[in-house]
């Protein structure tokens, strides 16, 4: 008769060992559930700080997570939550460059104050590290592609100027109150579950939802501006090794691009049907990462093409 064995899977004891309490702000968004899903996943106790500000969003909720409807501007009720906290991942935002145009004072408060706040709450808590969801919007207008973290930011609307002064918070936060900090700058991030409505929806979700409906896709412009279209899975990984990372803490800005341009054209064309122009928007003309930094210091590199992320979603949204 064969013998039983007894022995256990070293791999769920060595997540377990490695259990940490984690924080997400805007863990109820589009890449902050995403982040939620896979902290839970490797085993982490996760609280999330958000305030539902697009409506509650059941799919969106990931079991075990702590939701907690908190405006991330509350100090003090964030301080609290904070206590024990190993990380901080500061997604919450109001991340829309035209919202932002039309109501500068509102997004300077929620971008800027928001984030003080939470480095704040953080440091006062004693919290290790924060990483901060910074954007490729800091860049704006630049003479040379790709952009490269110590080109001079440039931003040419509020949003983008909300989101580098963030940066410079995290780094004053890590030089003067010693909380480790570090900056992750995203390009047109994108993936299962990206909003597809309203004025304000990023293009693939605008793109999702026209060919569903059957309407012409709408371009903005003459279809020629570029941008570096990055998966957010490839975004989420990006977070977790920022949070590991010994390379990093001290303020550090890293851009998270998929290090590939491609004309809004190009995009619009890859989901078919037929296209109409629009006005252009208040918006940087060309975009594309330079990723080395992110190699150099997270040892991170993208892993999913366009032309997949794309198939995955028509696939998801039964267009192909
Ligand atoms: N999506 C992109 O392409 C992209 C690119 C570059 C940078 N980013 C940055 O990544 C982060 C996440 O972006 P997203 O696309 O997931 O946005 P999202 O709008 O889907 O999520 C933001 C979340 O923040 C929450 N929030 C807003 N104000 C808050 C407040 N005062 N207190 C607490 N929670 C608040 C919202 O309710 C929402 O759940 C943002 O910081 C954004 O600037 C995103």
């Amino acid at each position: 008769m064969k013998k039983k064995t007894t022995t256990k899977k070293p791999a769920r004891k060595s997540v377990k060992a490695n259990k940490k309490k984690m924080l997400v702000t805007g863990g109820a968004g589009f890449i902050g559930h995403h982040l939620v899903r896979e902290l839970i996943d490797q085993g982490h106790d996760v609280i999330v700080v958000d305030i539902f500000a697009e409506g509650d969003k059941p799919e969106r909720m990931i079991k075990k997570a702590k939701y907690t409807r908190v405006d991330m501007r509350d100090t003090a009720k964030l301080a609290k939550l904070c206590k024990g906290v190993d990380t901080v991942f500061h997604t919450a935002a109001i991340p829309r460059v035209p919202y932002s145009i039309e109501h500068p004072f509102e997004t300077s408060d929620v971008n800027i104050m928001g984030t003080v706040s939470v480095l704040d709450a953080a440091a006062k808590a004693g919290v290790r590290r924060v990483v901060y969801s910074a954007s490729g919007s800091a860049y704006g207008m630049q003479e040379t592609l790709p952009l490269h973290e110590d080109m001079p930011a440039n931003p040419v609307n509020p949003y983008g100027l909300q989101k580098y002064v963030g940066e410079l918070k995290a780094k004053l936060w890590a030089d003067l109150y010693g909380i480790e900090t570090v900056s992750l700058r995203y390009f047109n991030v994108y993936g299962p579950g990206i909003d597809p409505h309203g004025p304000y929806a990023l293009a693939v979700g605008a793109f999702l939802l026209a060919r569903k409906e059957g309407r012409p896709i709408t371009i903005f412009g003459d279809g020629t501006i570029t941008r570096d279209y990055t998966h957010v899975d490839d975004v989420v990984r990006a977070n977790i090794l920022a949070a590991k990372s010994k390379k990093v803490g001290k303020g550090e800005v890293i851009n998270i691009g998929a290090g590939r341009r491609m004309t809004i054209q190009a995009l619009a064309e890859m989901f078919g049907g037929k296209i109409r122009y629009a006005a252009p928007r208040v918006e940087a003309k060309h975009s594309e990462a330079d990723n080395r930094r992110a190699k150099e210091l997270l040892d991170w590199e993208p892993t999913i093409t366009l032309e997949e992320g794309i198939e995955q979603l028509k696939k998801e949204w039964g267009l192909s």
